[in-house]
């Protein structure tokens, strides 16, 4: 889970596991280490039989005052994560999920981060969070906004009220099987 402060990176780990496993807080740089979660399933979007992935919870990027270059900030504070060898050997094969707030398209921060994971050639799967902030309308105009700044549709989801978590999870099997 890569993404600007406070877009909701921990509350949807914690959706996705229906669990409070992750920290969360209303203000901004709560997470400031790369968290860990050890998830084993029986059955499920992964198919039959057990099987058990990591979800990696990254500190935000976009949220230090004065030098705005997000792309610095997530290599300085993600270094640590994506210089470990096996870690990025299986963010190459799985990439990474790249949480954008809904309610803001086309913001630079979100921008330089998806040129940086380009760069490196990590694989982003785009995912919008807090979608329950929006109206109908709203929603599909985001979206769409969305889409065509970052190159890709990004999935609706939201924490609050669990819409897309099944959707998310489906996704998430589907990359775990490319990394194998
Ligand atoms: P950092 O750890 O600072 O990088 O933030 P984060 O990305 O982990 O965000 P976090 O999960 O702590 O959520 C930030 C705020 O957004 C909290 O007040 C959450 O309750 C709220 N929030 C997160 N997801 C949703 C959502 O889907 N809908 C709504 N309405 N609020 C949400
Ligand atoms: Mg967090």
């Amino acid at each position: 889970m890569a993404g600007r402060s406070n877009v909701g990176k921990s509350s949807l780990i914690n959706a996705l596991c229906r669990s409070k496993i992750a920290r969360t807080s209303a203000a901004p740089g709560k997470t400031r280490l790369v968290n860990f979660y050890r998830v084993s399933l029986e059955g499920g979007p992964g198919g039959p039989g057990r099987w058990a992935l990591h979800l990696v919870d990254l500190p935000g990027y976009g949220y230090a005052r004065g030098g705005q270059n997000s792309a610095a900030e997530l290599a300085a504070v993600s270094e640590a994560y994506f210089a470990d060898d096996a870690a990025s050997d299986l963010t190459r094969g799985s990439g990474v999920l790249m949480l954008v707030d809904a309610r803001h398209p086309g913001l630079v921060a979100d921008l330089e981060a998806a040129r940086w994971f380009d760069k490196l050639g990590i694989k982003r799967h785009i995912v919008a969070t807090k979608i329950d902030k929006l109206s109908k309308n709203e929603r599909a105009k985001n979206l769409k906004a969305l889409e065509t700044s970052l190159a890709m549709p990004a999935l609706p989801v939201s924490a609050a009220s669990g819409e897309g978590m099944d959707e998310l999870w489906r996704t998430i099997a589907r990359l775990v099987r490319n990394a194998e």
